[in-house]
């Protein structure tokens, strides 16, 4: 079937099987290998992309089901000229991440957060990323990061 959406703002068609999942198409068909897989259950959160501006689990949704949305992937969370989201550069200043495969899902999601709630409170940002697992950095220097990453969006300042 012909399925056409846009990607990080790029208009893309692509033929796939009904049966194709988002996330498939998106690293198989797209080459955008950023949306990592990992259970294959929407359990892990790894694959969480946003879709109209809400997380999804790409794992969990066909590919036909995104015809003429508008998807963000975490290639897309850098500018244009390669400048890091000010959440990439917090995860990378606060540990938030060691081996990186959860990384990318916990970047969309907590962009989702913050694009909702401006300063959101630790135990919010652990309430929203509880979706997603980590298995290596224990989840302080996460929450450090999105903490650093809201403060610096909203004042404009430089993440501690
Ligand atoms: S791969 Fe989709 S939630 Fe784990
Ligand atoms: S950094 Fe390795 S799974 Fe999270």
């Amino acid at each position: 079937m012909k399925v056409e959406f846009t990607v990080n703002g790029d208009r893309q068609d692509v033929d796939v099987e009904p049966r194709r999942t988002l996330a498939d198409a998106l690293r198989e068909d797209l080459g955008l290998t950023g949306t990592h897989v990992g259970c294959e259950h929407g359990v892990c959160g790894a694959c969480t992309v946003l879709v109209d501006g809400e997380p999804v689990r790409a794992c969990l949704m066909f590919a036909v089901q995104a015809e003429g949305s508008s998807v963000t992937t975490i290639e897309g969370m850098a500018g244009p000229d390669g400048t890091l989201h000010p959440l990439q550069e917090a995860f990378s200043t606060h540990h938030g991440l060691q081996c990186g495969f959860c990384t990318p899902g916990m970047l969309m999601s907590a962009l989702d957060l913050l694009n909702r709630e401006e300063r959101p409170c630790r135990s919010r940002i652990r309430e929203e990323l509880s979706g997603n697992i980590c298995r290596c950095t224990g989840y302080a220097g996460i929450v450090d990061a999105v903490e650093a990453a809201a403060e610096e969006l909203a004042t404009g300042a430089e993440p501690a």
